[in-house]
């Protein structure tokens, strides 16, 4: 789903830009409807949908609900989010780590109220009272007995119920609220803070009650209970439990490459986010958003062939002190550290809040690769709100501290010291929302847009680093760097857009593990590299020729002269320096009769052009004569005024249109070199004959002028095949 401030889809005609030409279309029709595929980097970012990171939050955060460190809550997110993994084609683990420390937990639902926050409500159960286990479910209707001091406080009809109090700071009055409430029997005490944004509080008596649990709740569990209670009855079920120094979970979803699928040396890409919550809260900010957001990740990227190791973690105990990223980090050898690109933590990734603003925090302030790449990503998504500066206090300080590029990506109030303007060595201070830790980090504290900005900010950066980075290039053919030229790619599903050059011939294109034509075109020329594996980075060169294919021409060459009718074979060729002929097309084809059966002058070409879109054409003209025979002298002795017969065979009869027209002509021209001293006259006149065939002989009578007494002149008969011939006569 596109950002409301990103490019929005294309669609042209109707038709959805995608994938191959739609099946009930004619392939011509389809071609020139849809337009190219977008690049991977934007096809596979418009796939993410916040919807989806909601619906997994609200599992986490309702369905389930706060997940305390080492309780079953904990557990059972890990379990959701290695189910969803497991769907995407992920090999999923569950690793248990700890023991932690004890937690002592009540669980607080209803059978019948639709309880504000959400199903699930977790309170403080004190450890100087009965945990009941889960199979002794304690159902009462609620009573509020105030401070529960004096017998002023409570209601007539305490027995079998449960009684809400208020939370007392000093220990002796909360000891006196339970005594009073028990004695008056009581099945279960709440004492919750009145006033204050409070979490539950954890708290023990002076005097021990073990018949009956006891507990601490927020403020917000304070003021919906009471808001219910003003509408009608109240039914809660309450089961209180100790979970005595129980184990952490993390969930790990790892999807192989497709070139390494036991995972010993593609390069990893991680996301992670954190399970666990602190005691009361749902956790729908903190952390649920991230898992949601790092699923959502996952399911896109799932759908594609990738040469990098996609890791997927959900670390429980964050709260506790990064506790399950610690021990996940432990895990790990040398030689899968070093594989790491770096890992995106997720961590409060979408409150409406509104001075929150988008962070990428490191523990020392500093970018790094991570941070880097994100802020990449937000370019790509028109996205100007991301910042870098330093904090830990999240799961990225566990790679940070064992040298993998790490950051936390957090929606916070986060205040970098003024000055300098952005951050500092020592970064700033920050001010959490309202719900932060608290049971009201509900589904209230979700924004879907800033999810979504989350996605295409972190999750195109992920997206961008598990796919192959391949440096295309394109050169002409002479070494040149082609700048500003468009690159498509068809990696079987079409053509695809991937940008356009820059000033060095040079484009960063993303791609799947994929076999892919590359193409480009520049002034008109194509440039193909077909079958390209993509199984890794790497680089992929174009190209591009700008060199016209060569002709040689061997027969007929220009000026030949074949003799009316012979046989005389075409002979020609067409080369290319790089992109390869596809046309080479003569007058007639190679090695086929060239056409003698005609006099005069033919023109012979060939054209060729490349697969570049070159093209190159050579011409030749060659003279088909008749086959000639002279029955007369080079030079001759008359007499001026006399006749002189010009007799010739053109092997056969030809007609007597043979003479080309304006012909014969005479000229004066010197006696000792036969060079012209005067222009030719036609011998057309009175005297002259016209041509005549017969017995084989063509005969042409010129009569010779009186004035040419003691003069040479030379006699020119052009035939209709483009030849002269010649001679000459001289006059006495
Ligand atoms: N989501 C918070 C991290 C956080 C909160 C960062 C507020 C910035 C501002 C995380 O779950 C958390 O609460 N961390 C602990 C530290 C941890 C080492 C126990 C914290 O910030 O107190
Ligand atoms: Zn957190």
């Amino acid at each position: 789903m596109a950002l409301a401030f990103g490019t929005v889809s294309t669609a042209v005609g109707g038709v959805q830009a995608q994938g191959s030409p739609s099946a009930d279309l004619p392939a011509d029709v389809a071609a020139a409807t849809i337009a190219p595929l977008k690049d991977y980097d934007r096809e596979i970012v418009d796939q993410f949908d916040s919807a989806n990171s909601v619906s997994h939050i609200r599992h986490l955060a309702v369905d389930i609900g706060p997940r305390l460190n080492g309780t079953p809550q904990e557990r059972e997110g890990a379990e959701y989010i290695g189910g969803i993994l497991k769907s995407y084609g992920f090999d999923v683990t569950i690793q248990s780590w700890g023991p932690v420390s004890t937690k002592n937990v009540a669980k607080v639902t209803s059978p019948n109220a639709d309880l504000p926050g959400g199903p699930n409500w977790q309170m403080a159960a004190s450890t100087s009272a009965k945990f009941t286990g889960n199979d002794a479910v304690v159902e009462g209707q609620v009573v509020y007995a105030k401070t529960g001091q004096s017998a002023a406080d409570f209601p007539d009809d305490v027995a079998g119920k449960i009684v809400l109090m208020d939370y007392n700071a000093t220990a002796s009055v909360r000891n006196t609220a339970v005594v009073n409430a028990v004695s008056r029997g009581a099945v279960a005490v709440i004492l919750a803070y009145p006033t204050g944004n409070s979490a539950p509080p954890s708290f023990t008596l002076t005097t021990a009650q073990p018949n009956i649990p006891v507990m601490g709740g927020g403020s917000a569990h304070y003021t919906w209970i009471t808001d219910l209670l003003a509408k009608g009855p109240l039914t809660l079920r309450i089961t209180t439990n100790q979970y005595v120094n129980p184990m952490g979970t993390n969930v790990i979803g790892v999807r192989h490459a497709v070139g390494d699928p036991t995972g010993t040396a593609a390069p990893i890409v991680m996301v992670g986010a954190h399970i666990d919550s602190v005691l009361g809260a749902p956790g729908a900010h903190d952390d649920a958003s991230g898992n949601g957001v790092s699923l959502e990740i996952a399911r896109v990227l799932s759908q594609y062939p990738l040469d990098k190791e996609l890791r997927i973690g959900g670390f429980g105990g964050e709260e506790g002190g990064l506790l399950g990223a610690k021990a996940y980090v432990n895990t790990l050898t040398a030689a899968e550290k070093a594989r790491f690109v770096g890992e995106w933590q997720m961590d409060m990734v979408g409150t409406p809040y509104e001075p929150a603003r988008l962070w990428a925090l490191t523990p020392n302030g500093q970018s790094n690769f991570v941070v880097q790449e994100a802020y990449n990503a937000a370019a790509r998504a028109g996205f100007d709100g991301l910042r870098n500066c330093r904090l830990g206090q999240s799961d990225h300080q566990a790679f940070y501290d064992v040298g993998i590029p790490s950051s936390l990506f957090i929606w916070l109030d986060y205040r970098p010291p003024t000055p300098p303007a952005v951050c500092g060595p020592t970064g700033g201070t920050y001010v959490t929302e309202p719900q932060y830790h608290k049971p009201t980090d509900t589904m209230d504290n979700i924004s879907p847009e800033r999810l979504q900005i989350t996605l295409d900010v972190v999750g195109g950066a992920v997206v961008h680093n598990a796919l192959n980075a391949v440096t295309v290039s394109a050169i002409s053919d002479a070494g040149q760097p082609l700048a500003g030229t468009p690159v498509r790619a068809d990696c079987g599903n079409g053509l695809r857009d991937l940008g356009t050059t820059g000033a060095d011939g040079r484009l960063q294109a993303v791609l799947p593990h994929a076999t892919c034509d590359f193409t480009t075109t520049v002034e008109g020329r194509v440039a193909t590299e077909r079958g390209v594996s993509i199984a890794g980075d790497r680089a992929v060169k174009m190209t591009v020729d700008f060199t016209k294919p060569t002709i040689s021409l061997t027969t007929p060459t220009d000026g030949a002269v074949f003799t009316l009718g012979t046989a005389a074979t075409a002979a020609y060729r067409c080369d290319d320096n790089l992109s390869g002929v596809v046309t080479c097309t003569g007058t007639v084809p190679d090695g086929s009769l060239l056409d003698t059966s005609t006099v005069g002058f033919h023109e012979f070409t060939v054209k060729a052009a490349d697969n570049a879109g070159n093209a190159a054409d050579q011409k030749a003209t060659y003279q088909v004569v008749y086959p000639w025979h002279a029955y007369f002298p080079e030079m001759m002795d008359g007499k001026a005024g006399s006749a002189v017969p010009i007799k010739f065979s053109l092997g056969g009869d030809h007609g007597t249109a043979v003479i080309a027209s304006g012909y014969p002509v005479s000229r004066p021209v010197t006696c000792d070199s036969g060079k012209p001293t005067g222009s030719a006259e036609s011998t057309s006149g009175p005297g002259n004959s016209k041509l005549s065939y017969g017995g084989g002989q063509y005969n042409y009578v010129w009569k010779t002028d009186r004035g040419w007494s003691n003069t040479c002149r030379q006699f020119e008969l052009k035939l209709d095949d483009g030849s002269s011939h010649f001679t000459t006569i001289r006059l006495k």
